[in-house]
């Protein structure tokens, strides 16, 4: 049986691209190994979204011609493949084949084709129809916490992003099929679902086919409510676009106990001239309206989101009420970039004269405000009760187990291996930088 190794980089999506494939894999005669040196394929699945992570493969396939005595069957998948195509061959010595992001259920025939003797193997093609979207027991990527595509692609068109590029136009998936998935997780043992998409909130299936008996005024608070009504214990979602971000998904998370309370909103900057450049569609104030909103609920939902520091044309002063917005949000984390120009966008056209030390000094500086407003935001947490599904022992110390909060903070507790797959209530008695310590109650 050949063995292959799977290798993954970027988004949410990916991983779930991943564990489809390593499902395929798996049904179609090969072992998914994680051993990377005895594997016979090397497949991996890369990210574009910034250079850095695009790096990432060159490298990475250099060293895995240079370390091995016989060089794998070496495949890329995702993104970068997706985008570059047949060109990669040029790029990339002793690459054997390139799947894009829709031709994911078609990895097996690539690799026979290869082990057949065929070079240069490249399947960019569409998403079959009857594509299987599940993803069996052992391929998930952690036991009880599995993701639920709901929609693929992405229509805004933001002026810094590859996304709409390498992931083309959106397409939602039938509620009907998500419930279905959503109820099969259930019964093989899963707690936790992550509905995902790169934009969450434009869920807007062909059909209402699954979410008749549901209210809401939009598709994706009806989709909420009729996953809340599987019963699963706990949902979550990601990522939200703040233009469609509307009222009723915060009604919605406050009428079901099930839906977490974590939201994940990217602002991106906090300067109106900067996210009309970036063609974000929402204002600083519409957006913090949006917050006002998410703080005004009943339950304590915590905010994270996304920022990109040094955007073309990017001034102090619009770096200024960039801090300001972090500071009047009170994100509970945040996840900085520095501007980074991906080639067929149309930020690309525009001058990038935020030098790179000016955007390495201004992520130090928003780092820092953030760490701070996190600090004291998180302080909201010490010696409450918060509800942590144990998912494994923690890698740092064999005596703690780790898992997530419904509010999404990674927590660590010490307690049994025979709590792992429960949901534990735990006293928080620390505050880490990136996690929160706690004794179970
Ligand atoms: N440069 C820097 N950051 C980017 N992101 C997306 N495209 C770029 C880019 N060209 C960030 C955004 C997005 C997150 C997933 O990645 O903040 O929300
Ligand atoms: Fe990219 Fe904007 Fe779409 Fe998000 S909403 S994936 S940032 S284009």
């Amino acid at each position: 049986m050949k063995k292959v190794y799977l290798e993954t980089f970027g988004c949410q999506m990916n991983v779930s691209d991943s564990e489809r494939v390593a499902t395929s894999l798996a049904a179609g005669g090969f072992e998914v190994t994680p051993d990377e040196d005895s594997a016979d394929i090397v497949l991996i699945n890369t990210c574009s979204v910034r250079e850095k992570a695009e790096h990432k493969l060159y490298t990475r396939v250099g060293r895995i011609r240079n370390f091995r005595s016989v060089k794998p069957v070496i495949g890329v998948m995702g993104c970068v493949a997706q985008l570059e195509g047949e060109t990669l061959f040029n790029k990339i010595e002793g690459l054997d084949f390139v799947i894009g992001t829709k031709a994911v259920g078609r990895v097996t025939n690539a690799i026979e084709k290869v082990l057949d003797g065929e070079s240069y193997v490249t399947d960019l093609g569409e998403r079959e129809q009857d594509y299987d979207w599940s993803v069996a027991d052992a391929q998930r990527h952690s036991r009880y916490v599995g993701f639920v595509p709901i929609i693929e692609g992405c229509n805004k068109f933001c002026t810094y992003c590859i996304v709409p590029f390498s992931r083309g136009r959106e397409v939602s998936l039938p509620a009907s099929k998500i419930v279905r998935n959503v109820l099969e997780l259930r019964r093989q043992g899963v707690k936790e679902i992550h509905l995902i998409g790169q934009n969450v909130n434009s869920y807007r299936p062909t059909t209402d086919s699954g979410l008749e008996l549901f209210r809401g005024a939009t598709p994706f608070s009806r989709l909420l409510r009729a996953v809340a009504a599987t019963g699963i214990e706990r949902i979550k979602f990601n990522t939200s676009f703040p233009r469609d971000f509307h009222a009723d998904i915060v009604d919605a998370i406050n009428e079901h106990e099930n839906l977490c309370n974590w939201v994940h909103l990217p602002v991106q900057s906090g300067s109106d001239r900067v996210l009309k450049l970036m063609k974000r569609g929402h204002t600083i104030d519409s957006y913090f309206k949006k917050i006002d909103k998410l703080k005004d609920s009943n339950r304590d939902v915590a905010l994270t989101t996304d920022i990109i520091v040094g955007f073309p044309g990017e001034t102090d002063a619009d770096f200024e009420a960039t801090k300001r917005a972090v500071e009047y949000c009170g994100f509970d984390s945040a996840y900085i970039f520095k501007y980074s120009p991906r080639p067929g966008t149309p930020a690309f056209q525009m001058k990038d004269d935020v030098s790179i030390g000016e955007k390495k000094l201004r992520f130090i500086e928003l780092e820092q405000v953030q760490k701070r407003t996190q600090r004291v935001r998180l302080q909201r947490y010490l010696g409450k009760k918060v509800q942590v599904l144990a998912e494994k022992t923690s890698s740092r110390d064999p005596n703690d187990i780790t898992g997530h909060s419904t509010c999404h903070k990674l927590v660590n507790f010490q307690g049994s291996q025979a709590l792992i797959g429960n949901l534990i209530d735990v006293r928080i008695r620390e505050i880490k930088a990136n996690s929160l310590f706690g004794e179970v109650c």
